[in-house]
């Protein structure tokens, strides 16, 4: 999988990519991700991205020639080498970066539709994932109308720009790619994957400052404990989520 991320504050979504899971994921070669600054992309003496909102209003807006020309790069840019030279250009990592797999250009926006686990689940299945973090008051609807194929929000809240929603977004659909995490089965096992919250978990020592670790664990009866985890599951989520559970069910 590919992932790139414009962005005009690429200092925000550098640092977090650079650890743990995510790193991992990029040093073993199992995800690419490529950050781009918006402001490579504008022109003139000031390198403007932003301008004044028409018909007044608060806050600027990003403008659409540094985000047209950053999407053209970056989206059309390998197929147009494809195009001239007939055949699929390696990428750096020497995957082939044919068009035949499935793109999409999301824009983090509180307007878009929820990230939940189904869509992450979604979305970890395409070959390439285009993110683009907003920031002030948007960004020119033009560059909505031609090029984004789905806006997402992380929330129903609004944050001052898009870049942690791109992170959340990208941490979310990293570690659901085939061999990111050690355990296979353990993305299926998180909370979601089945509509409902996950078991309480422990590790040593068994007991800690008077509190014990419930017996049936220790046990080493398997079917016991996966009956014990299911329903910690059941009434963690009636109790803590009755949304979930009512649709769970
Ligand atoms: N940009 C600002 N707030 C956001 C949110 N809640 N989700 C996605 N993008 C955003």
């Amino acid at each position: 999988m590919r992932i790139d991320i414009i962005t005009a504050l690429p200092e925000i979504v550098r640092g977090p990519l650079q650890q743990s899971i995510i790193s991992r994921a990029v040093a073993g070669g199992l995800v690419e991700i490529h950050v781009h600054d918006l402001r490579d992309y504008a022109t003139g003496k000031h390198r403007q991205i932003d301008d004044y909102p028409y018909g007044g209003g608060a806050g600027m807006v990003l403008k659409p020639e540094p985000l047209f020309a950053c999407l053209r790069a970056v989206e059309v840019g390998a197929r147009a080498t494809e195009a001239q030279k007939g055949e699929p250009e390696p990428d750096v990592d020497g995957q082939q970066s044919g068009d035949s797999g499935t793109e999409e250009v999301i824009f983090l926006s509180p307007d878009g539709e929820k990230l939940t686990q189904s869509l992450a689940n979604t979305l970890s299945l395409a070959d390439r994932l285009i993110l683009i973090a907003g920031h002030y008051k948007g960004i020119d609807q033009r560059v909505r109308d031609r090029f984004v194929t789905r806006e997402v929000s992380i929330g129903d809240y609004v944050l001052s720009g898009g870049e942690l929603p791109a992170l959340v977004l990208a941490d979310a659909v990293i570690r659901l790619v085939p061999g990111v995490l050690g355990d296979a089965s353990s993305a299926l096992t998180d909370s979601f994957q089945d509509g409902l919250l996950d078991a309480p978990v422990y590790t040593r020592p068994a007991v800690f400052e008077g509190m014990a670790v419930p017996e049936v664990l220790l046990s080493g009866n398997h079917e016991e404990i996966e009956s014990w985890r299911d329903k910690q599951r059941i009434e963690k989520t009636k109790k803590r989520r009755p949304d979930l559970y009512d649709a769970a069910k």
